[in-house]
Order: structure tokens, then sequence, then C-alpha cells
């Protein structure tokens, strides 16, 4: 790290296995842009993904507080809920996972992500949608249950994405300058691209690139939201800025024009997919050998082809596509995937 952000740098519990590699693409080789993948699907196995990044961070706070409990929440198929399980498991922690389902009298089966929670011994608490509005009161409510039995809980927010949290995705940020040195110029520009589900990915990353003065290299970064939508995230990627700022005194002064959010590829709502976008997946998988998922990077995948189609040049002469993991999430519904098949 750069002298300044090593000062700063608060205390990280290796868990991943990094720096996490890259690699050219065969697809889209008519495109525009020459497409290159980060992968962080390859961080673990059971912790895989972008979420176990933010969580050495999270966990090294967790076990600075002796906490026996770590308490977090997401979607039924959350794949940050999933890591956080593994990786207080990997630390001797217990968990205790707040999920949102339809139906939390009839919690779902046992398949994706939800096999791997069960498996580890999470304790899983089924909340409705209209539940999910209250979760930060949930969550306190959780680490009170926890507290009057003895233990000792730490809290982490949905998708681990809070200042602390950011810090996974400012690392990254100086792993993807060194991955780009040769690859970007500002002759030859590239993109960052990344799936946007909760913001904590995103302000790293665009804290990263303004620490690390990547701009002047011709590095860019923008998220595809997967969920809500361009305003949703600049306050969100925003609001995270400004705490991390608050905290570290960083100097990065993010400002909203910093921020690109590519809207308009939620199709048909949060983790439901349209049969192009898992087309989508199966022709990577059939060009590279390389599998995304659905809810995630799939959809900013997809995203990404529709943008170029319409603007060849939107992302300089090189899309450094971010694999942010999520591999589980694809067995959690095959019928639905088998139908491009
Ligand atoms: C596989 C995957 N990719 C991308 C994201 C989005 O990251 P963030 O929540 O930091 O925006 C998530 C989680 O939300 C995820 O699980």
């Amino acid at each position: 790290m750069d002298d300044r952000l090593h000062d700063r740098e608060p205390p990280r519990v290796s868990l991943a296995n990094l720096p996490t590699r890259g690699h050219w693409l065969r697809y889209g080789d008519k495109l525009g842009p020459r497409l290159w993948m980060k992968r962080d699907d390859h961080t673990g196995a059971e912790v895989m993904g972008n979420k176990i990044r933010k969580l050495e961070y999270l966990m090294a706070e967790a076990q600075a507080q002796e906490a026996t409990h770590v308490i977090t929440c997401g979607g039924e198929q959350s794949n940050h809920a999933r890591a956080t399980a593994f990786a207080a498991a990997q630390l001797g922690m217990a968990s205790v996972l707040i999920l949102r389902t339809d139906d939390p009298a009839r919690p779902p089966a046992p398949t994706g992500n939800i096999l791997l929670d069960r498996l580890v011994g999470a304790e899983l608490v089924w909340i409705s949608r209209s539940a999910w509005r209250d979760r930060t009161r949930l969550l306190a409510a959780e680490a009170e249950r926890v507290r009057a039995a003895g233990g000792r809980p730490y809290v982490i927010p949905e998708g681990g994405s809070n200042a602390l949290g950011s810090w996974g995705y400012i690392r990254a940020m100086r792993e993807l300058a060194e991955d780009l040195r040769d690859i970007a110029s500002p002759e030859r520009p590239a993109t960052v691209l990344y799936a946007c589900g909760s913001g904590g990915t995103g302000a790293g990353l665009v804290m990263g690139a303004k620490l690390l003065g990547l701009a002047g290299r011709g590095i860019r970064v923008a998220g595809v939201n997967v969920c809500d939508d361009r305003a949703y995230f600049l306050e969100a990627i925003g609001k995270i800025c400004a705490e991390a700022e608050a905290r570290w005194q960083l100097g990065a002064n993010v400002a909203p024009e910093d921020i690109d959010i590519v809207d308009g590829h939620v199709g048909l709502g949060y983790a439901r997919s349209r049969p192009e976008e898992l087309a989508t997946i199966r022709d990577l998988c059939r060009s590279d050998g390389v599998v995304l998922d659905p809810v995630y990077t799939g959809k900013a995948f997809h995203g990404m082809l529709a943008e170029l189609r319409r603007d060849p040049a939107r992302f300089g002469a090189t899309v450094a596509f971010l694999h942010t993991g999520g591999l589980f999430g694809l067995f959690a519904s095959p019928e639905t995937v088998a139908q491009v098949l």
C-alpha cells in the first residue's frame, strides 16, 4: 500500500487468497473494447467473492472486541451472510443470520447459499420483506438476545457495507492499479466495472482510485446497479465515503461526480433473471470457461454488453470486469437456469 494509506489502514485479519489473478477474455471480440477480468470469485471457496475482502477488516474488529457471535443480515441467498458465517467459523465464532424471505413461516429449501449456511451451523432468523425495513432494529434486538445469554455480539450491516468494510476495496484498488499498469494509460483508458448491490465495493473502489490518483493513469471506475437506482447508490456510496473520511481523514474527498453508476439494467428486479441474462452467463461459460452468477455479476456483465452496443467507447479501450463471485446463487434455482440450456 501507498504510505499514506498504509498509515491509516485499520487492522486486518487474513482470510482471502490475495492478490486475485486477472486475465483477458475471448468473449466479445467485436464489442469495441477488450475485456479483462479480475477474479475476485477466487478469493476462497467457502468465503468466495467480494465480501471476504470487507470481512478481513470487519472480523479483525470483531476479534479485537473478543466477540463470540457475529450477527448480520441479507436476502435469503445472501452471499455476504454465507461468507460471514464461514469467516466466523474459521475464527472460532458463532453466527446469526437475519434473512429476508417471502413467507418466514415457510423458510426456503436448503439450496445454494442456504445449504452452506445450514452446514456451517449459522443460526437463521427468517423475516418478511416488510420487516426488512426494520433490519437495523432487528440486528440490535438479536445482539441484545446474544448479550442476555452471556455472549458478546458483533453486528455487521447488510453486505458488510460500511466505512470499515470499504477498506477491502480500497486495498483491492491498489491491486487493480498494479494489474492494469501495462494495460491502461491516458491514451488507452480502462474502466473497472463492478456489480453494485449495497455500495460497499463501489465506495472502496472509488476512494481507492482517488487516493491513488488513478484517473491520471487512465483508470476509471463504474458500477452497474443490480437493484434500486442511480440516485440511491450516489447517496449510499457517498455516505460510506463520508463516514470513512470522518473516521480516517483519508483526503479522498469523494464528490457525486466521482461516482459513476450505470443504471437501467436491473431488469425484472433484484435476484430475478431474464432469459437473455441467463443466456449471457451460458455464453461466457462456453467462450471462456468462466461462470458468472445470476444476481450480480451476470446482470452487470449483461448490462455492460447493452451499454457497449449503444456506445462502444463508453468504457474506454479496456473493460476490467470485476468478478465479485456469487456462484452458489446459481444453484438456488437450477430449473430457471436450465431454461437456456
Ligand atoms: C456476488 C456479488 N457481487 C456483487 C455484490 C455487490 O457488492 P456490494 O454489496 O458491495 O455493492 C454482492 C453483494 O451485494 C455480491 O454478493
